[in-house]
């Protein structure tokens, strides 16, 4: 079985209690994300970007951060494969999403996860260009990971494709909220910033073992064009 046909298989229908959540995103050998965070970087050959569209059309919802819409102003469409387009998501605290982002033409509306009191100017004015302003509890200083899978199952949307970037790929793992992994692996050596920004795991002695942290269960491998990509089950240790 292929990775598209895997995802096909595994994919969730409505209704659901959260969301199924596969992280995708695509590093260097050296496990480099962007060169820097307020810059954008093409990792991916042009077969593993419309492996990556095919995988986005079998998801529900795709996110990202607010940094990733700051430094990138992704689409976030499925436009490669002709769709159909996942629902876009923003986690952005405090509401600092642009006028000028691309998100703000997505033919299926961006939802943009904020605090629980954003400023009612801003959100009208959002919501006039056909955002979708969500209101969401805090864990600490950002918008709760948790709450927010409620709301989107509640939205019948079931499932979740996190593209990114550092800091929110972290805290999935972190919230260990991450059911499916699909990582595009490049053949470069870049040198910048990386994957993720902290461990995964909390501890007080540093671990021995790799097997401490999360990993992919019996992974698969396929090439796609000159890149390699890897996908399987989350474990969790412990
Ligand atoms: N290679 C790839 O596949 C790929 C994919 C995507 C992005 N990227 C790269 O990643 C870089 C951006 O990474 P980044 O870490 O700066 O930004 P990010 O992860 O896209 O966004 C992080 C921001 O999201 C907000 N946020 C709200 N709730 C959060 C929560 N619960 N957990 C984490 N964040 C939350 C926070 O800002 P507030 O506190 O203001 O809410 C936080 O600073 C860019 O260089 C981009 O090119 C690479």
């Amino acid at each position: 079985m292929n990775v598209i046909e895997f995802f096909k298989a595994q994919r969730p229908q409505p209704p659901c209690a959260r969301p199924t959540v596969t992280l995708s995103y695509a590093q260097s050998l050296d496990g480099s994300i962007a060169v820097r965070s307020d810059a954008p970087l093409t990792l991916s050959c042009p077969e593993s970007k419309y492996f990556t569209h095919a995988l986005r059309s079998l998801h529900d919802a795709i996110l990202v951060g607010i940094g990733t819409v700051l430094a990138d102003d992704p689409k976030l469409t499925a436009r490669r494969v002709g769709g159909p387009h996942p629902r876009p998501v923003v986690l952005d605290t405090h509401l600092r999403f642009p006028d000028s982002a691309r998100l703000l033409e997505h033919p299926r509306g961006v939802i943009i996860a904020t605090g629980p009191h954003p400023p009612q100017t801003r959100v009208r004015a959002l919501e006039e260009r056909g955002a979708t302003v969500l209101p969401l509890p805090l864990k600490g200083e950002r918008v709760d990971l948790h709450a927010l899978l409620d709301a989107l199952a509640a939205m019948n949307l079931c499932s979740l494709m996190v593209e990114g970037g550092m800091r929110v790929l972290t805290a999935f793992l972190r919230a260990r909220l991450v059911d499916w992994a699909a990582i595009t692996l490049t053949p470069h050596f870049i040198g910048g910033i990386h994957a993720l920004s902290e461990p995964t795991t909390s501890f007080t002695t540093p671990p021995h073992h790799a097997d401490a942290f999360p990993y992919v269960q019996d992974w698969q491998g396929e090439p796609v064009g000159r890149d390699l990509v890897i996908w399987g089950k989350m474990a969790w240790p412990g």
